[in-house]
């Protein structure tokens, strides 16, 4: 697919930093090539107590088959993280290439927009479980780190189903790129 992509202009925050070890000049080939890396695109879920959200997430990435654990990328603003840090709890779902319209729902701020949209029920770890999703694993945060602007929660996946067959959503069929900046 060929998309037509707006780069930013600015560079990047911390291109003037004299620690910062990027090559001066390369932002703007960089964000190109960053922007054609290829990644699942999920609904990540979480909750804490009677609170839930979901989010749009695509830095996910498995890290462990035994025991089984994936880690995802959240970026300090988004209010999901603020839940997961202190339940310690997320759910991933996979979604089917048709779910796209999905990311509209659960890429904006607001819980009532998000849930709206697709059927749910709560799972074991009290995350919301979309059941009309492809398959999902809920998952127990076993650490976390912030190499960057992301922080990095490990979890271990404590339970997981899958729904239906089909071939997984991912950013060959979203035409924007999640660049992370912020
Ligand atoms: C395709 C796509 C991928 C995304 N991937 C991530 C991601 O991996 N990590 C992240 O922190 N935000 C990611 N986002 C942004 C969040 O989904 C978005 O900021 C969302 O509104 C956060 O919701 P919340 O603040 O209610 O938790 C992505 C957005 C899109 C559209």
């Amino acid at each position: 697919m060929n998309v037509a992509i707006n780069w930013p202009e600015t560079p990047l925050k911390t291109a003037g930093n004299p620690e910062n070890k990027a090559r001066p000049g390369m932002e703007k080939a960089l964000l190109k090539t960053l922007g054609k890396m290829t990644y699942g695109i999920y609904i990540l879920t979480t909750s804490y107590k009677e609170e839930v959200n979901g989010m749009v997430a695509s830095w996910v990435s498995q890290i462990s088959y035994d025991p089984p654990m994936v880690m995802v990328a959240i970026h300090p603003n988004r209010y999901s993280h603020h839940l997961i840090a202190q339940s310690g709890c997320f759910a991933l779902h996979l979604l089917a290439r048709n779910q796209a319209h999905l990311i509209e729902h659960f890429k904006g701020p607001d819980p009532e927009t998000k849930f709206a949209s697709t059927p749910w029920i709560r799972g074991k770890t009290g995350c919301p479980v979309l059941t009309s999703c492809l398959g999902y694993m809920e998952c127990e945060v076993k650490a976390s780190y912030r190499p960057g602007n992301h922080t990095l929660f490990v979890g271990e996946i404590t339970d997981a189903q899958a729904f239906s067959e089909g071939q997984p959503l991912s950013t060959f069929d979203y035409t924007g790129v999640y660049l992370g900046k912020e």
